[in-house]
């Protein structure tokens, strides 16, 4: 049965939260300290974290269902907004714009085409919202993420720093127009 997606609720906070913790890890560089991960996942991807980004509207949350599957198999996150970060302001083409903020799959479900219809339900919300362009930051290390975001017409715009604890790594700065 293939996924399909829908816009969560606020009834999906504390599953959101249960997919957050499970795959924010797999977007993380291999050098990034396991406490670093879980303080992260304690402090920005609770269930009431998730709670007041369902009632935030700037906020708009995807998410993937399986039948098979009692739990979400993926989400995603657009925020709406200039981008408070001086780097990613100067590379942006396309305004205004909207950032792809989260982009998450079960790992059960990399490769099945999940994926690609939460991209495609997202991108349509973007579209919706009135947004030009939209932008993501994803590690450089991560090459799964990029080979999907290139597939998915992101093409590379700049780069930016991503603070996680004490320590900062190196994004890409991604963008395509809707
Ligand atoms: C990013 C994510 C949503 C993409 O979903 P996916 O189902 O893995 O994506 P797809 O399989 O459609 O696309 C990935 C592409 O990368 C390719 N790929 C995989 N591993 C690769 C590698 N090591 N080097 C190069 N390409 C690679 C795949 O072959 C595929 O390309 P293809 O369709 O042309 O064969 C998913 O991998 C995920 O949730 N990852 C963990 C969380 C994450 O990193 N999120 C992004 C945060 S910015």
């Amino acid at each position: 049965m293939p996924a399909s997606v829908r816009l969560a609720t606020t009834h999906d906070a504390a599953a959101l939260h249960r997919i957050a913790a499970l795959t924010f890890p797999l977007a993380c560089t291999p050098h990034t300290p396991a406490s670093e991960k879980e303080s992260y996942i304690g402090e920005q991807l609770t269930e009431s974290a998730f709670g007041r980004h369902l009632d935030d509207p700037k906020r708009t949350l995807l998410v993937a269902v399986d039948d098979a599957s009692p739990e979400l198999i993926g989400y995603s996150m657009l925020t709406s907004g200039e981008p408070a970060d001086v780097e990613v302001a100067a590379a942006l083409r396309h305004h205004p714009t909207i950032e792809l903020s989260r982009m998450y799959v079960h790992p059960d479900h990399h490769g099945d085409g999940t994926a690609g219809r939460l991209m495609a339900a997202t991108l349509a919300e973007a579209r919706e919202s009135g947004a030009a362009g939209v932008w993501l930051g994803v590690s450089e290390e991560n090459v799964r993420a990029n080979a999907f975001y290139a597939k998915h017409g992101f093409e590379q715009v700049g780069r930016k720093q991503f603070r996680i604890g004490d320590r900062v790594e190196d994004d890409f700065v991604r963008e395509r127009p809707l």
